[in-house]
This record gives structure tokens, sequence and C-alpha cells, in this order.
């Protein structure tokens, strides 16, 4: 089939690159000239895993373009990929969606535009009410939300959990299912506003785990008691799960700060108090600050003291630094007083952080640092030689951020090592 995405971000390329591996004949269409002529290039823009490889791999059904005419021309489907960025007052901005759906080509034959970008419920309803005032009635509109994650993108696209589709016209979604042959999954064939609540409770019910879980780290903490092992105790029970009991610095990125955020203004906008949601929110925002404790325990005024941020993406595998916990610790460190290096393999934090030494390696952030903060669970971490990294820092003080590394081997090396719910000494 012909395919068109707008969008060359984190989802559109991942969505165009394995509909191409899928067999479709694909053309990603963007905004940004530069992005499509690196693209055009060669070049991908972002770091996310397997994705140079599938680009490269399907090169011949692959297309970049900024012209809506291209890129629409001859597709059956048109993907909406395009960013949704909170707002000021917390609900999605909405512009380059409407700017796409305004942009919408007339056609002699049925296009169907599939929503992949994550929407407020009732979204749906207002493009197909635009879309036919354009007497384009002979458009579709499915929402087809996207669930991948950023570092695993391309495997969980290939190998998702469900698909959700949900049209206005099952003809429609028969189009967007047809699309998928060759991926193995349950589909989900609804209404689109319960394809598009399902986006929104997904990452609701995700962000309460993980805020969950770092309430009952905190009362580890308090209490003597170890997170890991509890997490584990309570993961094998099968109702609960073991997947995202992972206690930590909080949550960031792209998707769950702001769609925890557009979900609660959704209900406030109908009068709803999401009150479960906003104590998620607060919980995340309070666990961020949570280390700048730990280190004022040990340091005492952070005024003067050398601080070394490991890892400044918000997750491993990924260069993505939106609303990463990075961001919020260098700038409480800084209010602090502090001086703030960071290292990251692929995140460029000159682009966001003001005032921060980026070092070239972890060992360089950590030459002379008072303390460190292991933020982002790199793989290279755990291999980082760690007793050159104490030699190297003035004092051996490591809060780690996300439980990964030992804590006897650690304070084997003479580091005073924190994690968050564990028993401190
Ligand atoms: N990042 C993720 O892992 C992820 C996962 C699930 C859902 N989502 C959702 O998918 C959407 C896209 O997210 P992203 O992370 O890929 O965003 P992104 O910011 O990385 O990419 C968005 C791209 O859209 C382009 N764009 C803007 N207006 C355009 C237009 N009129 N025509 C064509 N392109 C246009 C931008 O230039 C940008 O390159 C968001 O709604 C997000 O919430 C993201």
């Amino acid at each position: 089939m012909r395919v068109a995405v707008f969008g060359a971000g984190y989802v559109g390329l991942v969505t165009g690159a394995c509909f191409a591996e899928l067999g479709h004949d694909v053309v990603v269409r963007d905004i940004l000239e530069e992005k499509i002529d690196a693209l055009r290039r060669g070049e991908v823009p972002i770091h996310e895993e397997g994705l140079d490889e599938l680009l490269e791999r399907n090169g011949a059904r692959l297309r970049f373009t900024t012209d809506v005419d291209e890129s629409v021309e001859g597709a059956e489907v048109v993907y909406v990929a395009v960013g949704t960025p909170p707002t000021y007052s917390g609900d999605a901005d909405l512009s380059a969606v409407w700017t796409v759906v305004d942009e919408l080509p007339r056609a002699d034959r049925r296009i169907v535009v599939a929503m992949k970008s994550t929407v407020p419920v009732g979204t749906g309803r207002t493009v197909r009410r635009r879309l036919d005032e354009r007497g384009l009635e002979n458009v579709g509109y499915v929402s087809n939300p996207e669930f991948t994650a950023e570092g695993t993108a391309v495997r969980d696209f290939m190998h998702p959990d469900r698909l959700v589709i949900g049209a206005f016209d099952p003809a429609d979604a028969e189009v967007v299912e047809r699309l998928h042959a060759g991926i193995d999954a349950p589909v989900i064939r609804c209404d689109v506003a319960s394809a598009e609540m399902i986006k929104l409770a997904a990452n609701a019910a995700l962000v309460t785990r993980i805020s969950f879980i770092n309430e009952i780290a905190n009362v580890c903490e308090a209490t003597g008691a170890d997170v890991i092992t509890v997490a584990e105790g309570i993961g094998l029970d099968r109702r609960i799960g073991p997947a995202f009991l992972r206690a930590g610095i909080g949550f960031g990125g792209s998707c769950f700060p702001k769609d925890s955020l557009a979900l609660k203004q959704l209900a406030a906008n109908s009068g709803y108090s999401f009150q479960l949601l906003n104590a998620v929110i607060e919980v995340n925002e309070l666990q961020k600050r949570r280390v700048i404790g730990k280190l004022e325990r040990r340091l005492g005024s952070l005024r003067g003291k050398k601080v070394a941020l490991l890892g400044l993406a918000f997750k491993p595998g990924t260069d993505d630094m939106r609303e990463a916990p990075s961001l919020v610790l260098a700038g409480r460190l800084q209010a602090e007083g502090a001086e703030v290096s960071a290292w990251d393999p692929v995140a460029d934090g000159s682009v966001l952080l003001d005032g921060v030494r980026i070092a070239g390696s972890a060992l360089e952030a950590l030459d002379g640092a008072d303390a460190a903060i292991l933020v982002t669970e790199w793989p290279e971490l755990r291999e980082l030689d760690w007793a050159e990294a104490g030699a190297r820092m003035r004092k051996r003080v490591l809060i780690d951020g996300r439980n990964m590394l030992d804590p006897a081997e650690m304070r084997g090396y003479g580091f005073d090592y924190e994690g968050i719910g564990r028993a401190a000494e």
C-alpha cells in the first residue's frame, strides 16, 4: 500500500521505517527542511536502536519530502505523527494537527487519515467535523494510537501488545488493519473516542505504577525496608505483575508528563477533578527533588560544591531529553549554588542545559566532584571503572537514582552510596 506519514520525529520515523519494512511504499513529510535534507542524505536525526538499519534496508520504499502534495499523492492512508506538546495551561497543543488537517489536498479517491499523535478525547470528532466543513467527505478518519517506547520503539512497533483502531466507518478501520498485515497482535476495534482514551488511560496507568512504587520506596527509606525486595515480592503476585515497579527519581520524557497532565486537564475542562492523577503528578515532581536532600544530608550546603550528573536522557536508549529528570536536577543544583558537570553517551546536553559543564566521558564529568548522581541507567555506567571514578572525585558521594549499581560493591570502592528506597548503609 502507499502510505504518507506527516512528522519525521521519534514516532513518524519509526512508523515510516516499519511500514516500509512491512513492504509498503512510504513518503515521510516534515516541515523542517534541514531534517528532510539530512534524511535524504541518509543521516538519521535521532538515536533509536535499529532505526538506522531499518531506514537503510528499506531505502527503496522510503522517500522524504517537505511537500504535502508529493506525500499524499496516491496514498491510501495518511498518518499524522506530529508533535502535540503541552500548552501553558497543560492542555495538548493541537496546532500542528490542525495544520495537517487544513493542508490535506482534495483527492478523487478515498483516503484514510490515521491519527498517531496523542490527542485529547474528542479530537477525532472535531477533526471529522472540520474535514466535512472542507468538503472532504471522502477522507476517512481513524484513531490508531502509538504505544511504542523510545529506546525499544522499532521492536515495539513490529511486536506490539495490541493494535488499537478506532473508526467512524468500519471500512476505514479495515484499511488500517490491512496495513498492519504481518504484525501478529490482538486488534481492538472500537469507536474513535475510546481509542483516544485507551492511549491516555494506558499512560496514566503506567505513571500511576511508577509513582506508586516511588512512594513505597520513600516509605521504605523511612522504615528500613528495601524497595527492590518489596517490588519483587509484590510483582510475583499475578494480580499485580512485575512491570513498572522500579523505584527511581521519577518519570520524564516526551509522553508521560505531558499526557498525564493533558488527561488531568481534559477531566478538569469537563468539571471533573482527577484526584488520583493529580497525586501521581505531584509525587513525581517531589521524587526528582528528593535527591537534593540526600546530597545536602551528606555535603551540607551545596554552594560551591561540584556535582556530576551521569546520564541526561530521560531513559537509556534514546537521546531524548524532553522533561528529563536531569533538567530538574541541574536546575535545582544550580539554584542551590552547586557547579554542575554532566555526561551522556548520546544526548546533547548543551542544547537544554545552561551553565552546565558537558564532559566527553563519565570519568571526566567526575573529575574533582563532591558527589555524583546516576540519573540515567545507561549500561556504560554499570561497566564504568568505579575505582578510577572514586579516585578522580574529591568526595565519594554517589546517589544512584535508578538503583542500577550494587550497593555493597560501591561501598567496597569507598563510596558513600545511596539508592532509592534502600537502606542507606
Ligand atoms: N515519542 C514517543 O515515543 C511517542 C510514543 C507514543 C506517542 N507519541 C506521540 O506521537 C506524537 C509525535 O511525537 P514525537 O515524539 O515523534 O514528536 P517529535 O517532536 O519528535 O516529532 C514531530 C515532528 O512533526 C513535525 N511537524 C510539525 N508540523 C508538521 C506538519 N504540519 N507536517 C509534517 N510534519 C510536521 C515536526 O517538525 C517534528 O519533526 C506526539 O503526539 C506524541 O505524544 C510519542
